[in-house]
């Protein structure tokens, strides 16, 4: 499968590009908004288109063109304003999924994060009060792909850290906001990009016990 990813220079991207780039069965397109990290990608034999999410639909559809699938890791981070929030987590992922659907590609996961879903809920999660433009950029942007009609899958992972994978996790509707490695977020990925039972569902994702193909298996 031809995958393009969305933020491929991000930490979550880099170990998706990565682990894409090494299996058999895939190949990465690595979307990238600096042509030094293009030119990086490129030096390790890996696709690499360059983009801006605050560009337009039609040259993100462009970058999509030998895609199968596509995977929206992106994010502004902590460290932007509410506006860049907005174009990015919000408009930026909407756009993508406009893009995708514009150059005909079906299947598309996207990274959120844990609880958004219950953004509107009274017992949210308490991450989200002081991430309130964050939230609801990710609540309204996993809307919007699931109303799309498009072969999607929600991942919502807890709080990321740079730990070593485990291959392990847990999966669920309403978990409690603990810990996940990047690296296992971006098996996930794979796995569910594997896993056509994984298609029009969401779920919330942390560390675990379960190896990461059966934990997926019985959502
Ligand atoms: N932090 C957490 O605890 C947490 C928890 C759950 C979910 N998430 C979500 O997980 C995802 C990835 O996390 P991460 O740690 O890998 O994030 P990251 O390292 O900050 O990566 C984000 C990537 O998005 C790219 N990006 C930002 N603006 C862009 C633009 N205008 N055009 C194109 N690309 C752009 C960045 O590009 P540059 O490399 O050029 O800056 C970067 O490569 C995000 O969607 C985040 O919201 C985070």
């Amino acid at each position: 499968m031809n995958v393009l990813v969305i933020g491929a220079n991000g930490q979550i991207g880099q170990h998706l590009v990565r682990k894409l780039h090494e299996s058999p069965h895939h190949d990465a397109i690595a979307m990238v908004r600096k042509e030094d990290q293009m030119k990086n990608f490129e030096k390790q034999g890996v696709k690499a288109v360059l983009v801006n999410l605050e560009g337009s639909i039609d040259d993100i559809a462009i970058a999509m063109k030998e895609a199968d699938a596509v995977v929206f890791t992106a994010g502004s981070g902590g460290h932007t304003g509410a506006d860049k929030t907005m174009l990015i987590d919000l408009d930026g992922a909407i756009k993508s999924v406009k893009a995708a659907q514009q150059a005909g590609v079906e299947r598309f996961v996207m990274v959120s994060g844990i609880g958004v879903h219950r953004w509107h809920d009274d017992n949210h999660l308490e991450w989200m009060d002081s991430s309130q433009h964050y939230s609801a950029a990710k609540y309204y942007a996993d809307i919007w792909l699931e109303r799309s009609g498009m072969n999607y899958t929600i991942i919502r992972p807890g709080k990321l850290t740079n730990d070593a994978e485990t291959g392990k996790i847990q999966t669920g509707e309403d978990l409690e906001h603990k810990q996940i490695s990047r690296g296992d977020v971006a098996s996930t990925i794979i796995a569910s990009l594997e896993n056509q039972q994984t298609i029009g569902k969401a779920f919330d994702l942390i560390s675990g016990e379960t190896l990461i193909v059966k934990a997926l298996e019985s959502l």
